[in-house]
């Protein structure tokens, strides 16, 4: 039965109602909790007709900054954790498989293929040498073939390539072969600040918080039959790695860069893959594509 006086509580529920004849159960399922979410947060924060104004203003603002060179949108998602839940929802921590975090604005499709040991930083690049090196393994250890591994980061002055003029620097692209091991050359990561001269940037000040990320290198792993895995290595001892401004830190991806007697520093990591759709928990209104393994389910992973 249509209601028309509605009230606090009666508006929610005829716009959730209105929705029901949605075609698509996931679209379905989607607004329905949207609109039950955002009305509960409105009853919540009791906004004034200013209040709620400026927050059209911080989006549309938000909008006006995106182009194909910025995205203000993802770095908002980013900068309140909702890129990390994101990620936590679709990846997860399955078994032994290492752990994923955001992909960042600074990944480029087609960057250079390189061979095995190459250094990735021009001659002249910002920063200190480093060697990496380790393999690329399944959940069982044995090596991943083929796998075409993505490696990027920010140069010594704490900018990527697409941040200042030159072309591709200090990121390339390797493939492993039959042992799966995978080493290269690069400068030694260091921590730097996400773009903070847009509303996202007023937004981290407004709110007490300082836009630094810790020093980290960017991996994206792709192999047939695998989950593509995106995720960084984050340098130990840094000081912004509890307050990484995305929330992108996970303990097991924090790794020694340890300077040798030749004066680089050095880091080893073995990346381990986990096989396709190897999902903890269907999203509501979807089946899940594969089962997790009896293992990884006991542990509540
Ligand atoms: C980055 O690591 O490159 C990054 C990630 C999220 C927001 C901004 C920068
Ligand atoms: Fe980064």
């Amino acid at each position: 039965m249509p209601i028309r006086n509605f009230n606090e509580e009666t508006l929610t529920a005829e716009v959730v109602r209105r929705i029901q004849a949605t075609p698509d159960p996931r679209l379905k399922a989607i607004m329905t909790s949207l609109v039950r979410h955002l009305h509960g947060f409105l009853r919540e924060v009791r906004p004034t007709q200013e209040e709620w104004f400026e927050g059209i203003r911080f989006l549309t603002e938000t909008g006006k900054w995106c182009d194909d060179k910025r995205q203000e949108w993802i770095l908002f998602s980013d900068t309140i954790g909702v890129s990390m839940l994101t990620d936590f929802i679709n990846y997860g921590k399955v078994g032994n498989a290492t752990e994923s975090t955001v992909l960042g604005p600074f990944y480029v499709e087609g960057a250079p293929e390189m061979p095995m040991g190459a250094n990735i930083a021009a001659p002249g690049t910002p920063g200190e040498p480093c060697r990496v090196s380790g393999t690329v393994t399944d959940m069982k250890g044995n090596p991943v073939a083929g796998a075409l591994m993505d490696v990027w980061e920010a140069q010594g002055d704490g900018f990527y390539d697409v941040q200042k003029a030159g072309g591709f620097n200090a990121r390339a692209r390797f493939r492993t072969g039959a042992d799966g091991k995978y080493r290269f050359r690069c400068v030694r990561p260091v921590s730097y600040p996400v773009p903070h001269d847009g509303p996202v940037g007023k937004m981290l000040a407004a709110t007490g918080r300082h836009p630094m990320r810790p020093g980290h290198l960017h991996f994206k792993i792709a192999a047939p039959r695998f989950d593509t895995l995106v995720t960084h290595l984050f340098v130990k001892g840094d000081r912004y790695l509890d307050s990484d401004a995305v929330f992108g830190v996970k303990h097991s991806l924090v790794v020694d860069f340890r300077k040798s007697a030749a004066g680089e520093f050095e880091a080893r990591y073995d990346f381990v893959l986990k096989p396709e759709g190897l999902h903890r928990l269907p999203p509501a209104g979807r089946k899940a594509t594969k089962k997790p393994k009896a293992r990884a389910r006991r542990k509540g992973k």
